[in-house]
């Protein structure tokens, strides 16, 4: 008897029957590209099954080190030497990997505020003692940043800062050039590694837009980027990688559990390499830039046609975030039990500051436009309309 594989339990959060939710950052399960790589996975089982399920190369597979060394230049400007990639299982596991070379619990580690909240939630597990490092509309401040490297004890080893700067997860925005020069300045000088987390990099809509690794030559700071294949093809594959120095590709390449279990993900690795490598591939990223766009072109103007006079939110150039500021003193919170209401939901601003700042994402909500459908995102955005103008609700319209 064939079991089946769906059911309950099965992936990580389930539809709520009825309900909008704009809260996961999930990418879109009708832009996977299943078919693709139903072809590829028949391609290297056929050319190549001793490689494709042996334990893999402890750095990453190097077709895919090969391809992504050149494909970088499209994210980064310039091609990325080999020596300086290292295949992962995704940027949160690799991330953890560098928790686990570069802290110990009880390290101080500077995040931007807000930041991604699962990352203050992996940061957690790993008892590290996160110092926010405040942001402007620009991004983390250089001065905040100075602030923040203070309060770190003279004594500790290495100082890491967490930042998501290409089309932030929540803030939807980048950090400009400039700022990303200063605050490389601030990195070099102090000697904090930086640690960018690039997962949306590849998803900007408009066209010939890069994003330097390093910003220029003088600001050499220590900077590792994480990137991802979680939203530009499927995250249940868990395949990213890390671009770093070649020192840090050699210790994580050869650490105790890479040369147990060798390369992580070793046979989607290899599927990934040789559905990437195929002619189809720029055509699915120009797909998904398009699908992307246009939904948030729909939720952009769905918010501006409902929700215009209640809310403000910075342009979104990528990504899959729009990051809502209520104009009045309104709780996210106490908003979000209204949207409950009416079946539809978001998360809270306050999700993404560390604990001791927390209050200062009060007055903001992070609604995702990557999930749903256009149809689903203007019906979410009408519920919302419509939960915020009921009588007795602290709405002032
Ligand atoms: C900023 C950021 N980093 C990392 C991840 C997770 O990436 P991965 O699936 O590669 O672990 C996400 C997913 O939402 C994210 O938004």
């Amino acid at each position: 008897m064939t079991r089946s594989v769906t059911g309950p339990g099965t992936t990580q959060i389930a539809d709520r029957p009825g309900v909008v939710d704009l809260g996961p950052g999930h990418s879109s399960p009708s832009l996977y590209p299943s078919r693709e790589l139903a072809r590829a996975v028949e391609e290297v089982l056929r050319d190549a099954p001793g490689e494709a399920l042996a334990y893999g190369a402890n750095r990453g597979p190097a077709p895919l080190v090969e391809w992504l060394s050149s494909w970088l230049a499209n994210v980064h400007g310039s091609p990325v030497d080999p020596s300086r990639i290292l295949v992962t299982a995704g940027a949160s596991a690799a991330l953890d990997r560098l928790c686990s070379l570069f802290t110990r619990p009880g390290d101080a580690v500077l995040c931007e505020a807000p930041t991604y909240h699962l990352a203050l939630a992996q940061l957690a597990s790993r008892r590290l003692h996160v110092v926010p490092v405040a942001s402007d509309a620009r991004g983390p401040t250089p001065d905040a940043l100075e602030r923040a490297a203070r309060e770190v004890p003279a004594a500790q080893e290495h100082v890491l800062f967490y930042t998501v700067p290409v089309h932030s997860n929540p803030r939807g925005a980048s950090i400009p050039r400039d700022r990303w020069s200063s605050l490389c300045t601030v990195a070099k000088e102090r000697g904090i590694h930086m640690v960018r987390d690039d997962v949306y990099a590849p998803l900007t809509y408009a066209e010939g837009v890069v994003h330097p690794i390093r910003a220029d030559a003088d600001a050499d700071a220590t900077v590792t980027s994480l990137g991802s294949f979680s939203k530009i093809v499927a995250p249940g594959l868990r395949v990213g990688w890390m671009i770093t120095d070649p020192e840090v590709v050699d210790r994580l390449g050869n650490d105790g559990l890479a040369r147990s279990g060798g390369g992580p993900s070793h046979t989607a690795a290899m599927i990934v390499a040789r559905l990437c490598g195929s002619s189809g591939w720029d055509g699915h990223l120009r797909r998904l830039r398009r699908e992307y766009s246009e939904r948030r072109d729909v939720l952009v103007g769905a918010l501006e046609a409902e929700l215009g006079d209640l809310c403000e939110w910075q342009p979104v150039e990528g990504g899959f975030f729009v990051w809502l500021r209520f104009r009045h003193d309104l709780d996210a919170k106490t908003m979000l039990r209204e949207a409950e209401r009416h079946r539809v939901s978001y998360i809270p601003g306050s999700e993404f500051f560390p604990a001791s700042v927390a209050g200062e994402g009060r007055r903001y909500a992070r609604l995702s436009f990557s999930y749903h459908p256009a149809d689903k995102l203007r019906e979410g955005v009408s519920r919302l309309a419509h939960a915020w103008s009921t009588p007795g609700v602290p709405v002032y319209r």
